[in-house]
Parts: structure tokens; C-alpha cells; sequence
């Protein structure tokens, strides 16, 4: 593929040639440059010139978007949201104004971030008749089979804000969704639990008041933690949004087709579900107690390698990242400052965890194939040693990924460009042929 042209003025477009060595037929490709990050290949006429698609599964080589909001440079480990740094927003951000940041593109006035945080704090009651959608859940129900269920239900019931032309309902659903998903996650636990829900207060914080509807309980007073809640915070951002992630992806597809946003969010929280994805946090944990001392950790390592095996190291590898997750340097910090406030200094999961990142960054299988720990390695033991049951890490990740998703969703119903996803294929199937009668197979 070669480059031709310079600058970027529609007289002066670089251009790109692709030439089918088959045909001899050449095709000029638009080149377009963002503002960060590699220049793509514009294909959007390829078919419609040589009626061939292109092959992507899994989209390791495909842009689906244009967005402003996130960026990654995979090869630095570097992840800003809106231009600013995660590690600066980790350290002197707080969760509200990494939402309106994400939402509106800059960080807001002391004004703009009051009104926001008013406009999530009284959003976050559910209606009541959502608690009987809990009810009809078994108790042992994994609690994002409930977050799925609950989110999707909230699309019945706010007819005012989804009408997705209209603005202003946009940012109310949006309001609605980040400040109703604490409610839902910490309700998903209490009925797990078996205890009575516990309503929102005003006068919390975002986090605060998660922890409170998680942990209070109506015999007694529920003191809150600073040091808790500012982890809490902390791990909210950390989560916030990652570009065109597979739960990002499905929420634009699925909003894409003009479906209801809070359908399009249920979507994107059974696709964060899985092993592969958030539910890799969940997977961490359980993989550290299985492995269970640092003696066994180079049995699991050569699992991992096992191409036969379908083990694998949970928590290690991106597709984008292949240098350090940023996310999990400030997670890996934040695990000892959590664990030493809490007096847990000794945990032996952190210790395993950290011998087992050692032991496996000096692992060339590793090394050769530029894996290392993602956001999913050390969340799951800072949680564990604040109190959630492993069962509620991928509920956290969902809660704090509501407001990327709903960015994202907004960015691309905003978009004037914007048209219903519908990818095509290679077809490997049979060609056409004759219906054969039942008694004749
Ligand atoms: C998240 O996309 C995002 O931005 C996601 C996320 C977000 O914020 O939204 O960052 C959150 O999902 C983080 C990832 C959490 N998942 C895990 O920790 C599960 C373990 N990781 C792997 O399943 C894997 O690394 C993925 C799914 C994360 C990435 O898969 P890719 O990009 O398809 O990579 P691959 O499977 O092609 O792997 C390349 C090679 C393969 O070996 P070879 O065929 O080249 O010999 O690396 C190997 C893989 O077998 N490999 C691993 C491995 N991850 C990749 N081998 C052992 N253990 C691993 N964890």
C-alpha cells in the first residue's frame, strides 16, 4: 500500500493505492489523520467501487468511529480522557467531574460541576415498582444477570427521556443512568444478601452513597470511610471509559439502530460480562486462590502457555496495551494504600499477585508477546479487602463504565454522520441448493 499526496486541504488529500494484483484494478483510498494516534484508511466506497469487503473479525486493524473522548497509545501506555491524563485525573479528579469531563468535553466550572452533581444526586431513586423486578430474580442469581435485567427494565419506565433526537432527554438518560446504576448495584448485593434495600441519601457523595446503600443496614448507624469512599472514587474513574472497548462497541451498535439508551446500556453490561472483558476482574481473583501460593505459580504459568490448555493468565494482556496498563500501575498503588488503611498490610493475595507479575514479566513467553497486567489484575483485591464479594467486581466495573458508555452512545447519536452498524462478512457456507423432502434424507 503506498502513500501518495501531502497536507491537508481536499486538493493536496493523501491518498493511499490499493491495487488487486489479480485484477490490475488500482483504487485510490483516502488517508485521514486524527489529531493523536495512527492515520486510517478510509474504505467506506471500497465495496461500492471493487464490490469486495475487507476481513476484520475481532477488528484488530479496524476504526469503527470517530471520537473525541478517549485516547490510547498502546506501545506508551498512555490513556487520556478528553486530552487530560488518567493519572492526573486519578490523583486530583474526583468520579462527578471525570463524568461531566467525559460528557461535555471539559472540565467543569465549580458552577458546572454543582449543577451536575445536583442533577445526579436526585435522579439516583428508582421507581418503586423496579423492586419487583428484583424479587423475581433467585437469590443465588449472579448479581450482573440482575444489572442486566434491571437496566434493561429501566427502558419501560422513563418515556420522557427517549427520544433520542431530542437533547435535551438525551442528557437527562443520561443523568438517569449514572446516577441510577449505584441504586441497582448496591440493590443487586442486598438482595443477594438477603437484606433490606437501602435508599439513596442526598447527602452523600456518588460514592458515599454507593457504599452506604451496599453496606448500611436499617439496625444501626453506617459509619462511612473517607479513606473507602476516596478509593471508591478512585476506582470509578480508573473504569470510566476505554475507547471502543467490546462493551463500548455493542452499546454504538446497539444505539446505532435508534433502540432505547437504557436497552443500549444493558446491552453493553452483558458484553462487559464476560471473562475476556470485565468479568476478568471476578476471574483474577479466583485464578490467585486457586493457584494459592507463590510455589505454584510457575505450574500456572506453563498452563498459561499451553496452547492445549484453556487456561489463561486472567488479568494479563490487552489488545491495545502492549506496554503497562496505566490503569493498573495506579490500581497496584492504590491496592497497598487501601490494604495498609484498612490493616490489612499482609494480605497474601497481594503478595501473591505482585510475585506472580514479577515472576511472569521475566517469562519470555510473556515478554515476547508484550503482556502485561491490565486494569482487571489488582481491582479485585483492593474490592475483596473492602467488603464486596467477588460476585460484585464486574457490577463496579459496570457502574463506573455507565457514564463511557453513555459518552460514547451520545457521541455517536450526535454524530451527523451517524448510520445503522451493519458489517458484512466472508460467507464459507453452501451454495445454492435443492430443498430435499423428509423422506428422501
Ligand atoms: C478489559 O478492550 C478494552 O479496552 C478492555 C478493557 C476496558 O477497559 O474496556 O481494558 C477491560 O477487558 C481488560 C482485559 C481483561 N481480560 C483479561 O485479563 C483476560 C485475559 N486476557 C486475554 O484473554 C487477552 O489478553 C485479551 C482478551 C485481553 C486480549 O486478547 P487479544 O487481543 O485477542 O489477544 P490474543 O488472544 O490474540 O493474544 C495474543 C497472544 C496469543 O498467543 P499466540 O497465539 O500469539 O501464541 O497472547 C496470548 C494468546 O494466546 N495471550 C495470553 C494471554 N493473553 C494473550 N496467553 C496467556 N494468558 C493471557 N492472559
Amino acid at each position: 500500500m503506498e502513500q501518495t499526496g501531502g497536507g491537508g486541504s481536499a486538493a493536496s488529500q493523501k491518498t493511499a493505492t490499493l491495487t488487486d494484483n489479480e485484477t490490475g484494478d488500482q483504487l485510490e483510498l483516502p488517508v485521514l489523520e486524527g489529531s493523536l494516534g495512527p492515520r486510517v484508511y478510509d474504505i467506506r466506497k471500497l465495496h461500492g467501487q471493487t464490490g469486495a469487503f475487507t476481513y476484520d473479525p475481532g477488528f484488530t486493524s479496524t476504526g469503527s468511529c470517530a471520537s473525541a473522548i478517549t485516547f490510547i497509545d498502546g506501545e506508551k501506555g498512555q490513556l487520556l480522557h478528553r486530552g487530560y491524563s488518567i493519572e492526573e485525573l486519578a490523583e486530583n479528579s474526583d468520579f462527578m467531574e471525570v463524568c461531566y469531563l467525559l460528557l461535555h468535553g471539559e472540565l467543569p466550572t465549580r458552577e458546572e460541576k454543582a449543577e451536575f452533581e445536583s442533577a445526579i444526586t436526585y435522579h439516583s431513586m428508582l421507581h418503586e415498582q423496579m423492586l419487583y423486578f428484583f424479587r423475581g430474580f433467585r437469590r443465588d442469581a449472579h448479581p450482573m444477570a440482575v444489572m442486566v435485567g434491571a437496566v434493561g427494565a429501566l427502558s419501560a419506565f422513563y418515556h420522557d427521556s427517549t427520544d433520542i433526537t431530542d437533547p435535551h432527554q438525551r442528557m437527562v438518560a443520561s443523568h438517569r443512568m449514572i446516577s441510577k446504576m449505584p441504586t441497582i448495584a448496591a440493590m443487586a448485593y442486598k438482595f443477594s444478601v438477603g437484606q433490606p434495600f437501602i435508599y439513596p441519601r442526598n447527602d452523600l457523595s456518588y460514592a458515599e452513597n454507593f457504599l452506604y446503600m451496599t453496606f448500611a443496614v436499617p439496625t444501626e448507624e453506617y459509619t462511612i470511610s473517607p479513606t473507602l469512599a476516596r478509593a471508591m472514587d478512585r476506582i470509578f474513574i480508573l473504569h470510566a471509559d476505554h475507547e471502543q472497548n467490546a462493551s463500548t462497541s455493542t452499546v454504538r451498535i446497539a444505539g446505532s439502530s435508534g433502540a432505547n439508551p437504557f436497552a443500549c446500556i444493558a446491552a453493553g453490561i452483558a458484553s462487559l460480562w464476560g471473562p475476556a472483558h470485565g468479568g476478568a476482574n471476578q476471574a483474577v481473583l479466583e485464578m490467585l486462590e486457586e493457584i494459592g501460593h507463590k510455589d505454584r505459580i510457575p505450574e500456572f504459568l506453563e498452563r498459561a502457555k499451553d496452547k492445549n490448555d484453556p487456561f489463561r493468565l486472567m488479568g494479563f494482556g490487552h489488545r491495545v496495551y502492549k506496554n503497562y496498563d496505566p490503569r493498573a500501575q495506579v490500581l497496584r498503588q492504590s491496592a497497598h494504600e487501601v490494604l495498609d488503611e484498612l490493616g490489612k498490610r499482609d494480605d497474601p493475595l497481594l503478595d501473591l499477585a505482585m510475585e506472580l507479575e514479577r515472576i511472569a514479566l521475566e517469562d519470555d513467553y510473556f515478554v515476547e508477546r508484550k503482556l502485561f497486567p491490565n486494569v482487571d489484575f489488582y481491582s479485585g483485591i483492593i474490592l475483596k479487602a473492602m467488603g464486596f464479594p467477588r460476585s460484585m467486581f464486574t457490577v463496579l466495573f459496570a457502574l463506573a463504565r455507565t457514564v463511557g458508555w453513555v459518552a460514547q452512545w451520545k457521541e455517536m447519536i450526535e454524530d451527523p454522520g451517524q448510520r445503522i452498524s451493519r458489517p458484512r462478512q466472508l460467507y464459507t457456507g453452501y451454495g445454492p441448493r435443492p430443498y430435499v423432502p423428509l423422506d428422501q434424507r
